[in-house]
Parts: structure tokens; C-alpha cells; sequence
């Protein structure tokens, strides 16, 4: 953001009584988001983050979805914690008008864990925390129809997700077109709780005892199958990545969908999970929003192993792992 902008965007703190008039703040733009101007805003004690949606996303390909997220943010976030409070940061302001969202910042000791798990960090104690929380907000919602209702119209899912990740990966992969369909329309006909739409590595923030799932823009009352593909499957293209550390990624992912079903969450399309796990991996390389930290050769990789799930020829959790499953596999 430049000096102006950044001038602009205190101004409307102030005018919007999150900051004191006499506030000098400092503007940090804050990394990882894709979708929005996210900025921290410190002012002496005082912090907040700040998401102005874009029109236009910061994407190589073509990519636009209305600024009008941002209103869909607050409100999941709203519910999210009213279900569990401790897990979501509370709304501070939202100025439709603008489409400006003001956020209570995270605790100073935050990590971001796309970072440590990128970093070969990985903690599958954290993967089960994460679909505890899950499967009470899915859960929660599932009940509500107050929230089902809301989250069904005004969304953004088809614009964020649907259409960047799986319509243009069936343009790029015509002959598995049919089986990408199926696993929009399978899920399209699942509209069962708040599903949260990102539910991705780069959205949890956590520090030694406290975890936080933000960026609830694609909130939609839709399929709980889609939030666990979501999660799953950064965590194999993680494995992709760190081929070594395959085991623990698994482990990871196991015990997320563990604690899921454990902790109540509305089941999941059981025969449709692994082929939307497959649809996921290959959108990582050949839709929009492709993935950041691999290589020719890994997105080759990925690649073959989202052909090889989503024509049905890898059909269970256990063969999603590039070197399968336990560390006897595992090369290098
Ligand atoms: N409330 C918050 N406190 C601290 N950091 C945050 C907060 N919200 C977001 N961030 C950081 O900013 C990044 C981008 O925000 P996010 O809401 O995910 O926007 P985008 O839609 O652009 O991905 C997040 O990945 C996270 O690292
Ligand atoms: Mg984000």
C-alpha cells in the first residue's frame, strides 16, 4: 500500500471510531492474502487488521468476485463464534459501504501454519484441534435455519471456488470433464451447514495454545465434505513438496478427520471425498489459483497424482500419499 493509501485507510479507522483521533499509526500490509488488501494497523496497544475485498484478484489468470465478500466475512464470523468463541477473531467494524472489515489482530506469539508446515513442522495434534472445531461448526450450523438461510444466497463460493478451481480444470483436463462435473454437482446437491470455503493451512493462525481460523469470505451453506477435502488436500500437496515428511502429513490429515468424526461433525460424502481430494490437487496446478512452492517437476508430480485420483484409479485416503502410506515407503 502506498504512503496516500495508507493515510486513507487510518482516516477511515478514525472516522470510524476504531482509533482515537490523536492515534499515530503504523500500517503493515500483511502477507498470504490473494483476495484482499489485508493490512495490520498499530496504534500504540491498539491493533487491527484490516480486509478491503478487491474486485480483482491478484492472480495470473483472470479471476473477479464482488466486493461484497467482505459482508459475507463478518456474518460467518459472527456465527463461527457464537459457536466457539475462542477460535475466530471478533469483528471489530464493518462499513458495507465501503466494504471495509476491521479485525481484532491475533495474539503477538501468532504463526501462521502454511509456514510451519512448509517449514517440515508439523504437529498432527494441531490437525486434530482443527477438526474439532470443525465438526462443532458444521454441526452447530447444521442445526440453525436461520444460518442456513443466510449462507445460501449471496455467496461467493461459485466465484471463489467452484468455477477457478474445478470449471477451470475441466476446460484444461477434458477428458476427466465428466468426473470433475459430477463432484460439483454431487456437492452442489449436499447443502447441509456453514461450510467455511477456505479451510486451508494459510487460514489458521495458532500459538502454543490457542488456534484461529480466519478468512470466512467464501462461507456458504453448502457440503462439509468440501471444508476436509480443502484441508486434505494441502496437506498432500505439502507431501509432494517434502516428500520425506510424507508420513507426517498423513498422520496429520488422519488425525483431522479423526477428531471430525469424533467430535460429531455432519458426515461427509464418504464415496465423494477422495475423488473431490483428486479435483482439488489437480486445480492446485491447472486452475486459477495454483499453488506457490513447487516446482516444474513437483507440479508434474501433482499433476498425475490428481489425474490418477479424480479417473478413479487411487480410491482411498491411504492412496493419496505420494510414497504411501508409513515411512518404509519414503524416498527421496
Ligand atoms: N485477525 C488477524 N490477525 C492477524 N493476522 C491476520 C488476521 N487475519 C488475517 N491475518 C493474516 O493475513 C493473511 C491474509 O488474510 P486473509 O483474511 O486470509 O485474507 P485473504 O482473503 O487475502 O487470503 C492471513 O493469512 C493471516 O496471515
Ligand atoms: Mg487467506
Amino acid at each position: 500500500m502506498s504512503d496516500g493509501a495508507d493515510l486513507e485507510l487510518v482516516e477511515h479507522l478514525v472516522e470510524r471510531g476504531v482509533l482515537a483521533h490523536s492515534a499515530r499509526a503504523t500500517v503493515e500490509v500483511l502477507s498470504g492474502g490473494v483476495s484482499a488488501d489485508v493490512a495490520l494497523v498499530t496504534a500504540g496497544p491498539r491493533r487491527v487488521v484490516v480486509k478491503r475485498a478487491l474486485a480483482r484478484l491478484r492472480v495470473a489468470r483472470e479471476w473477479s468476485s464482488s466486493p461484497t465478500r467482505v459482508e459475507t466475512e463478518a456474518a460467518a464470523l459472527e456465527v463461527a463464534r457464537r459457536i466457539l468463541p475462542a477460535n475466530v477473531p471478533t469483528v471489530i467494524d464493518l462499513d458495507r459501504e465501503r466494504s471495509v472489515l476491521v479485525l481484532e489482530c491475533a495474539p503477538i506469539d501468532a504463526v501462521n501454519w502454511k509456514r510451519e508446515l512448509l517449514a517440515g513442522l508439523i504437529d498432527p495434534a494441531l490437525g486434530g484441534r482443527l477438526g474439532a472445531a470443525l465438526a462443532l461448526w458444521h454441526a452447530h450450523s447444521a442445526e440453525d435455519p436461520e444460518v442456513i438461510d443466510r449462507f445460501s444466497h449471496d455467496t461467493h463460493f461459485f466465484d471463489l471456488r467452484i468455477s477457478p478451481f474445478f470449471l477451470a480444470t475441466a476446460e484444461v483436463h477434458r477428458d476427466l470433464e465428466g468426473r470433475i462435473h459430477e463432484v460439483v454437482e454431487r456437492m452442489a446437491r449436499r447443502r447441509l451447514c456453514l461450510v467455511h470455503g477456505d479451510f486451508s493451512p494459510k487460514n489458521v493462525l495458532h500459538g502454543h495454545d490457542w488456534c484461529w481460523v480466519v478468512d470466512w469470505e467464501t462461507a456458504h451453506t453448502g457440503d462439509p465434505t468440501f471444508d476436509l477435502a480443502f484441508l486434505v488436500s494441502h496437506l498432500v500437496s505439502k507431501s509432494v513438496h517434502r516428500r520425506s515428511d510424507s508420513p507426517r502429513y498423513r498422520e496429520c490429515a488422519l488425525a483431522f478427520l479423526d477428531a471430525y468424526r469424533r467430535h460429531g461433525g455432519v458426515p461427509p460424502d464418504e464415496a465423494g471425498l477422495v475423488p473431490m481430494i483428486g479435483c482439488l490437487l489437480l486445480a492446485r496446478v491447472d486452475g486459477k489459483s495454483p499453488v506457490d512452492y513447487l516446482d516444474e517437476d513437483g507440479r508434474e508430480r501433482l499433476r498425475s497424482l490428481g489425474r490418477a485420483i479424480v479417473a478413479g484409479e487411487r480410491r482411498d485416503l491411504d492412496a493419496l500419499w505420494p510414497d504411501g502410506p508409513g515411512p518404509a515407503g519414503v524416498t527421496r
